[in-house]
């Protein structure tokens, strides 16, 4: 906290479409249920005043994180120092125009994908079940066996670094990297469409939903998979044979159903699936001589990736 800090809450809450709250605790904003206080939590709902706050933060030299649903980060039990951004109103709308579906940042992948099918469009079926906001997708290249982000993507609107908007239409597309630079902040992203037989959408929808209920902890509290897949192989598969299903450190417990997914049990700390997380990538490279690294981004820790 700067000693500016109150006269930056007071601008931002003189911007219009734009709400701050002080010290609120990331554990309600994270799907594993932890980190500790954001120092702004703001959120803003259109594009002006998301361009606004960005001016003023970022002219005040305070750090900015947008957050999505929270479903691929661990944040710190210490919190974060920073403003974490939350886009809804105007920024979470999701519109279809012919084959084309629209969606803003803040926009669930679950409203996108369901739009899509009552449209009789195919192509995002592969991300039912995948607990993220369009903008989230767009930053970790969101994907399963059966489809990716990049394999759909058509355009992102961002607001780069100066704060100008822009509309990208070409992307870097690799396993799990953000298909636009990390310093950009996406707006809205469209999604390029194939008219389908709703049935057979439906279908496949159905066919990902069971497989994923079938091999992965629906409905407790995790972050996804925890950490890539190397090369040619499965994280999970490796944790696998390392022996670590059911293994715990606090209230944090690598679930016993798929070895790659940490379940918070009821009040794990942070540092309880930090630490778990650690001893994951040292069994493995014990075992294996393979580094495992994390699918997750940390938020608040010393060394962030
Ligand atoms: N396996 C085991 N033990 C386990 C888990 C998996 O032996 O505990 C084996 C499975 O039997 C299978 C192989 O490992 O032969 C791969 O497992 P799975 O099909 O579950 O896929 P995954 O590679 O573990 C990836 C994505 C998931 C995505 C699924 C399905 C990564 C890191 N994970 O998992 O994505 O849902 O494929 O498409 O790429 C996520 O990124 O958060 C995520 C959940």
């Amino acid at each position: 906290m700067t000693a500016s800090s109150p006269d930056i809450a007071d601008a931002l809450c003189s911007i219009s479409g734009c709400s701050v709250a002080l010290n609120v605790p990331l554990s309600g904003f994270t799907t594993w249920k932890t980190g500790g206080p954001a120092r702004y939590m703001i959120q803003v709902e259109n594009r002006e005043a998301l361009r606004d706050v960005l001016l003023r933060v970022r002219e005040a030299g305070v750090e900015t994180l947008v957050l999505g649903n929270g479903s691929n980060v661990l944040a710190a039990d210490r919190g974060f120092t920073g403003a974490v951004l939350r886009l809804k109103g105007s920024l979470s709308l999701v519109d279809i125009d012919g084959d084309v579906l629209s969606a803003g940042a803040g926009a669930s992948l679950g409203a996108a994908v369901q739009g899509a099918a009552r449209a009789s469009l195919s192509g995002l079926e592969f991300a039912l079940g995948i607990p993220g906001t369009a903008g989230g997708a767009v930053m970790t290249n969101a994907a399963t066996r059966t489809g990716s982000t990049a394999g759909v993507l058509r355009e992102v609107e961002v607001l780069n670094v100066d704060g100008d908007e822009e509309k990208l239409t070409s992307f870097a597309d690799a396993y799990r990297e953000p298909l636009v630079p990390l310093d950009n902040i996406v707006t809205a992203a469209s999604f390029k469409l194939d008219r389908a037989e709703v049935g057979a959408i439906k279908a496949r929808m159905e066919e990902a939903r069971a497989k994923r209920e079938a091999t992965q902890p629906v409905g407790a509290a995790t972050a996804g998979s925890v950490f890539k897949n190397p090369p040619g192989d499965s994280a999970g598969r490796l944790l696998d044979a390392c022996g670590l299903k059911g293994k715990s450190i606090g209230a944090a417990t690598v679930s016993p159903l798929h070895a790659n997914f940490i379940v918070n049990v009821g009040g794990a700390k942070a540092a309880d699936i930090r630490a778990l997380m650690e001893t994951m990538v040292s069994e493995v490279k014990d075992r294996f001589g393979i580094d495992l690294k994390p699918e997750v981004r940390l938020i608040g820790f010393k060394e962030e990736r």
